[in-house]
């Protein structure tokens, strides 16, 4: 029984990744779980990268030395919101392939990196037979779900993948998750919300869930999505119930799309994925910890789940039910109860006992008798980011005031520097050609940006046909994606964005020779779906012009110069030791907002360890680099107003439309600068601006916990950790946590007795313990951590004959700074 991490390596830095797999470890991780990035590992064809981000045998091995084990799933192909869903952008140009069909060129190009990727792992040893990690392997991804599209094709390409994959060696199991037809020999899993009741296609073979989506992703102008832990901790416990033996969270840490490795279309360059462990690296607290008190509840049943044959099934009611595991001729015994009822919770008779089960719940019952846990209830502390100025600053400053300008200053700098990017050609490498180009077979997606320039002759009889008839000419573009920048004579007329939409733009023309210039964007590749090398990027079908006088002009077969990329991307202006030669000007505010502009400055590091971002919501879209390292891109796109519901009920069956936040609000704002990428001071920030945007607000901030907060009840369970058959007496405990580095610095909150609310919205209610606030500060301030029985040993009875929550809010501060208060006290 396996409970399994995602976590995908270059969506964080090497230095991050040692605490990622500790904390998945800590949270009741056996297994990590990883796709291999074919783009990042073969940039050009026969050229392999190994290197930072990318270093995998180094990954690997960390996940080994810290005594996990590791499911790599190769594919190569493999969605996962990455650019191009993985597969290098050159290998559309091999003569004659179509991508994962029955297909010789493609199937060549495949097997050639699988057998690269399994060759690396053996030679360093990183199989289980050998010592290491590695105990399942993945080919393919889901292409269970397009098979249809490819024909017979596609079923022969099912059998040659698993025939090819396991001739190579490896010595570990090989799975296909979405794939009803593998063959006998490996392994067939399930993904999705939901994997209970799930069959592989023989009973020969164990139940694997190798995608349980825990969060979703985010576009650029949508809403954040959140997936409940009382919901997905119901999901696995369902799984689990039901005989599933092995479950990947995906996400457990998402982490960041760096560079332009982030798919399409259009996803943000965040990779959050509302996961149990941050974008940063920080506990999403309820989250993480409900999980952890989850996989300790599952791993107390292990015994009698593994010596079980089958489970015994009892129904309790019309909707709630029992499996219960018994090992054989032992008088272990472990049962889970579930109440799959949407709406209301149930009082069950269970093996001469009764249990109340919360609606859409399962309590786990590792003896057959004692509930040490039910999905529903959340004991955990749920912690509150704050994103903001250098937070231990006010240790370093040295007074109130100097505190106050720091607070009001947060901005990155107040000296900047511009150079306009040029509209249209720049460069002796443009060319001209008849016809529209498709924008990949250009760029070889080298960069987002391409420019297409033509030019339109307009007469004064159009003119004057324009004028009698009251009319402004359109032009019409019938298919386009990602993004479209329309200049008409050096100017921007208009923009649009989607994928593969309809353009129509009014176009103010002038008598002579008009310039037409198309910046045409992609904004992450196509990952997902059949044949997603033929979709390509830019314009489809007929550019034309309409109400001419002598009817429309069609532009789709005029000549056309196209530019590749941006001179600024080709003068690399965002490296550390670029040519400083180049055209910077000093900027001052009234030139901005302006579009096309680079710009740079120099900043100096935030203080302390906290995870660094960029707030980036002055500016409008483009790409930002730090030091030389390609953040990702950004792009102040807004959420839909609507679509946000005041509460998020966990029950029923969870979708990513359901909980959504962020109405109204821009989708990111922050961007992560990893620590490992920064300097103490004078890091070379650049950024290339597209539609206009303000660099002087642009300020960097640190993210900690400022806030931690917990609810719960006298009747809940005690820690799972200190179950035992012979104690049970043990009383439910509260536990508050700050982040390392970190001190519990004041009780903002505290009510044991009927206190009502959420976390920061905490209120005393008709029975409260007087003594509540002095326990709590006694117990907790000037610590890390703290836990509290909740319990009338602790507080007094406030109100004998009524259950009584302890409902608690700590702010947590860096000890440097607590430190530094309490002196100036003194
Ligand atoms: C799955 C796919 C993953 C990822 C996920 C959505 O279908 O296998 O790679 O794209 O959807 O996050």
């Amino acid at each position: 029984m396996l409970i399994s991490a995602g976590i995908h390596y270059p969506r964080a830095t090497p230095n991050m990744w040692p605490d990622l797999i500790a904390k998945s470890k800590e949270g009741g991780a056996d297994v990590i779980q990883t796709y291999v990035f074919w783009s990042g590992h073969e940039p050009q064809r026969g050229q392999y990268n190994f290197e930072g981000r990318y270093d995998l045998v180094k990954f690997v091995k960390l996940v080994g030395a810290s005594g996990l084990y590791l499911h790599l799933r190769i594919g190569p192909y493999v969605c996962a919101e990455w650019n191009f869903g993985g597969f290098p952008v050159w290998l559309r140009d091999i003569p004659g392939i179509v991508f994962r069909t029955d297909n010789e060129p493609f199937k060549e190009e495949m097997k050639r990196f699988v057998k690269k990727i399994v060759d690396v792992m053996r030679e360093e040893s990183l199989f289980s037979w050998q010592g290491g990690p590695i105990i399942m392997l993945q080919i393919e991804n889901e292409y269970g779900n397009i098979e249809d599209s490819y024909g017979q094709k596609g079923k022969d390409y099912v059998k040659w993948a698993a025939k090819m994959a396991v001739g190579l060696g490896a010595g570990v199991p090989w799975v296909m998750c979405q794939q009803t037809d593998a063959p006998e020999y490996i392994i067939d899993a399930c993904n999705g919300y939901y994997c209970d009741g799930f069959k592989p296609n023989s009973n020969k073979k164990p139940v694997l869930w190798t995608e349980n989506w825990d969060g979703w992703y985010t576009t650029w102008g949508g809403r954040l999505p959140h997936r409940p832990v009382e919901d997905l901790a119901f999901a696995v416990a369902r799984f689990y119930q039901r005989g599933g033996s092995f479950q990947n969270y995906y996400m457990f840490f998402g982490g960041t799309n760096f560079g332009r490795t982030s798919g399409g279309p259009n996803y943000v360059t965040s990779y959050d994925y509302d996961a149990p462990i941050d974008e940063y690296g920080l506990l999403s607290q309820p989250k993480w910890g409900h999980l952890k008190e989850l996989h300790a509840a599952i791993k107390l049943c292990e015994p009698a789940l593994v010596a079980a044959e089958s489970a015994q099934y009892i129904k309790l009611g019309s909707m709630q039910e029992a499996h219960v595991y018994r090992g054989g001729n032992t008088s272990i015994c472990s049962a889970f109860l579930a109440n799959i009822d949407e709406h209301k919770s149930s009082t069950v008779q269970f093996l001469g006992q009764s249990y109340t089960l919360p609606p859409w719940s399962v309590s786990i019952l590792p003896d057959c008798k004692t509930s040490v846990f039910n999905t529903a209830k959340v004991g955990t502390q749920t912690s509150i980011k704050v994103v903001d100025f250098e937070a231990t600053s006010s240790a370093e400053s040295s007074g109130p005031e100097h505190l106050m300008i720091q607070k009001q200053v947060p901005l990155v700098s107040e000296s900047w520097m511009a150079l306009k990017e040029p509209i249209g050609v720049w460069g002796g490498d443009n060319f001209t050609v008849q016809g529209i180009l498709e924008h990949l077979n250009v760029t070889k997606d080298q960069t987002d940006y391409l420019w297409y320039i033509t030019r339109v002759y307009v007469s004064d009889e159009d003119i004057a046909h324009w004028k009698e008839n009251t009319i402004t000419p359109l032009l019409k573009i019938d298919s386009m994606r990602d993004v479209v920048h329309i200049f008409i004579n050096g100017q921007l007329i208009g923009s649009a964005k989607g994928d593969w939409v309809e353009v129509v733009q009014q176009v103010q023309l002038k008598q002579g020779y008009n310039d037409l210039m198309l910046f045409s964007e992609t904004v992450g590749l196509q990952n997902y779906g059949a044949f997603i090398e033929k979709d390509g990027a830019g314009f489809k079908g007929n550019i034309t012009l309409t109400g001419f006088k002598n009817g429309d002009v069609n532009l789709t077969y005029s000549p056309w110069t196209y530019q590749v990329g941006l001179k600024g991307e080709f003068q690399k202006l965002y490296a550390t030791d670029s040519d400083e030669s180049s055209d910077w000007t000093n900027l001052t505010h009234d030139e901005v907002p302006s579009i096309l502009s680079w710009y740079k400055t120099y900043f100096d590091s935030p203080g302390g360890k906290d995870p660094v971002v960029l707030d980036m919501s002055s500016m409008g879209k483009g790409q930002a680099w730090v030091n030389g390292h390609h953040i990702g891109r950004y792009w102040t796109l807004v959420a839909p107003q609507d679509g946000c519901q005041e509460t998020c009920d966990y029950r029923g069956a969870y979708n990513s439309d359901k909980c959504q936040t962020n109405c109204g609000k821009p989708t990111q704002i922050w961007y992560h600068v990893p620590r490992s990428w920064l300097n103490p001071s004078d890091n070379l920030l650049v950024l290339f601006e597209e539609t206009g945007g303000n660099p002087f607000e642009i300020s960097v901030k640190t993210v900690s916990v400022g806030t931690v907060c917990a609810h719960v009840s006298e009747d809940y369970y005690p820690p799972v950790e200190t179950w035992s058959h012979l104690n049970r007496e043990t009383e439910p405990i509260m536990e508050l946590q700050c982040e390392d580095g970190y001190i519990i610095a004041s009780i903002e909150f505290a009510s044991y007795g009927t206190p009502q609310g959420t976390c920061q919205v905490f209120s005393v209610g008709n029975c409260h313990a007087p003594t509540s606030s002095s326990v709590l500060s006694k117990a907790c301030e000037g610590k890390n951590s703290c836990k509290i029985e909740v319990s009338n040993s602790v507080f007094g009875d406030p109100c004998p004959r009524t259950v009584k929550t302890l409902a608690v809010e700590a702010k947590c501060e860096p000890l440097s700074s607590s430190w530094y208060a309490g002196l100036s006290e003194m």
